[in-house]
């Protein structure tokens, strides 16, 4: 059955999602310097195209306009962060006036265009001279974030209506210390990257107590990238995949937020790596959330090898299986297990490799599906009784997608980067259509 706009609450949140360095450009503008993604992009071989994020969107000068297309899409909250660099170029001291300036002027052109900002702190955009000092492993770089933090918040925290502390801390430590596939693309680093995450998840514990200090008047949260896993087979090796994976990719980071504790049989994994964690690290991390944002887009089919492929299954530009059962799935068990309240499906989207013809709308029927089931797989959530209140589709925009650099185009709208044009796609349209439809009286 196709999805429907009365498949949700009156009061539910349709957005969309983008993060400064994917979109802004502007990297040399009003005093902003270096973060780990400039570095990261100038380093031979990290971006799959050779570019970096120095132009991407141009967002930076464009907002207004791409502000009037989200009133056309007609969305009521929009999801964006705030490039730490920015507001604190050296990653401590004082603020940068003209940064912050141009979050304050976003925030206002969304609120008189009647639409929800929702802000998000870290992006992964952290300030190079940070990185010098040991970047995230540094225990130090938690207390810098929790600085920053209050800053922000200071200045916007009474108009936007929520505030993610970090996006995927996942990414921003596995990913970026053992995988190296993300700045600062250190390999093989296990120590590193349970140092970082353990610091991440401080610095978001420290920023929630500096944010509630202040009495700021927005949620407070932070955003998890969530992969639910499944055994290829019953084998107990394919079963012990699933259960590293689901460890690694979700628990890690759910269990010291929900139950202030590190899952058992992951501590005994990773037994001789494991950071320096002390006395009251877990009773700050564990500071109560006002929402939980997911971020889903496929899960892990794990098995002792690592190759096996599902039968008969869809892949995205990315590679990425089509599997909106695991949406729900995962929303389910957030539910159950965690007894999650306030859950927001902060990013969800697809890949697909789009080409503007010669009409003025790009045609991106894969794209369209992959919406419509997984917006059917958050419906199919509620039914059961999961209390979702959002869903923000990725992204708003084709942009910078990281290592990938331009050459995957999340969008519902496509960028064509030589003249900054932006063209609707059908999914744009698709989406305009469900979040419009009038909400059923009752
Ligand atoms: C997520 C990131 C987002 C984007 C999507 C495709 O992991 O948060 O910036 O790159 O993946």
């Amino acid at each position: 059955m196709t999805v429907q706009r009365a498949d949700f609450p009156p009061n539910f949140i349709f957005g969309t999602a983008t993060s400064s360095y994917q979109i802004e450009g502007a990297t040399r503008e009003d005093g902003r310097q270096d973060s780990i993604w400039d570095t990261f992009c100038r380093e031979p071989g990290r971006i799959r195209d050779g570019s970096s994020g120095d132009v991407a969107c141009d967002h930076y000068h464009l907002w207004p306009d791409d502000l009037n297309l989200l009133s056309e899409l007609g969305v009521n909250a929009y999801r964006f962060s705030v490039a730490w660099p920015r507001i604190q170029p050296t990653g401590s001291g004082p603020v940068n006036a003209a940064g912050l300036d141009f979050y304050d002027r976003l925030v206002d052109g969304l609120l008189t265009r009647g639409i929800r900002p929702y802000l998000t702190l870290y992006h992964w955009d952290l300030p190079q001279p940070l990185q010098d000092l040991g970047g995230w492993t540094s225990r130090e770089v938690a207390h810098r974030f929790a600085e920053y933090a209050a800053h922000v918040a200071g200045r916007l925290g009474d108009r936007v209506a929520s505030i993610a502390t970090l996006n995927e801390p996942w990414c921003s430590s596995f990913l970026s210390y053992e995988i190296g596939e993300h700045a600062p693309g250190h390999r093989g680093d296990r120590r590193g990257a349970l140092a970082a995450a353990h610091h991440l998840l401080l610095g978001h514990g420290q920023a929630m107590q500096a944010m509630r200090a202040q009495g700021v008047k927005a949620d407070l949260g932070i955003v998890l990238n969530l992969t639910p896993a499944y055994p290829a087979t019953d084998s107990p090796a394919d079963r012990d995949a699933a259960r590293r994976a689901d460890g690694t990719a979700n628990r890690w980071f759910l269990d010291p937020i929900y139950r202030a504790a590190y899952p058992e049989d992951l501590l005994a994994d990773f037994a001789g790596d494991l950071p320096d964690i002390r006395d009251g690290d877990l009773d700050v991390i564990a500071a109560p959330l006002d929402f939980l944002g997911v971020n889903y887009y496929s899960r892990t089919y794990a098995s002792a090898d690592g190759q096996a492929r599902p039968q008969g299954a869809g892949y995205t530009h990315m590679d990425w299986e089509v599997y909106p059962q695991g949406l729900t799935d995962l929303l389910v068990r957030l539910d159950r297990e965690y007894g999650a309240r306030n859950l927001l499906i902060t990013e969800n989207g697809a890949a697909y490799p789009d080409e503007r013809g010669t009409g003025s709308v790009v045609h991106d029927p894969e794209r369209v599906a992959y919406y419509q089931s997984h917006l059917g797989a958050c419906a199919e959530a509620i039914r059961q009784g999961v209390d979702l209140r959002g869903y923000f589709a990725w992204s708003m925009l084709d942009n910078f997608e990281w290592s990938w650099g331009y050459s995957r185009r999340f969008g519902l709208f496509y960028v064509d980067y030589q003249t900054q044009e932006r063209l609707w796609k059908d999914s744009g349209l698709w989406y305009r259509d469900l979040v419009r439809a009038p909400v059923a009286a009752d």
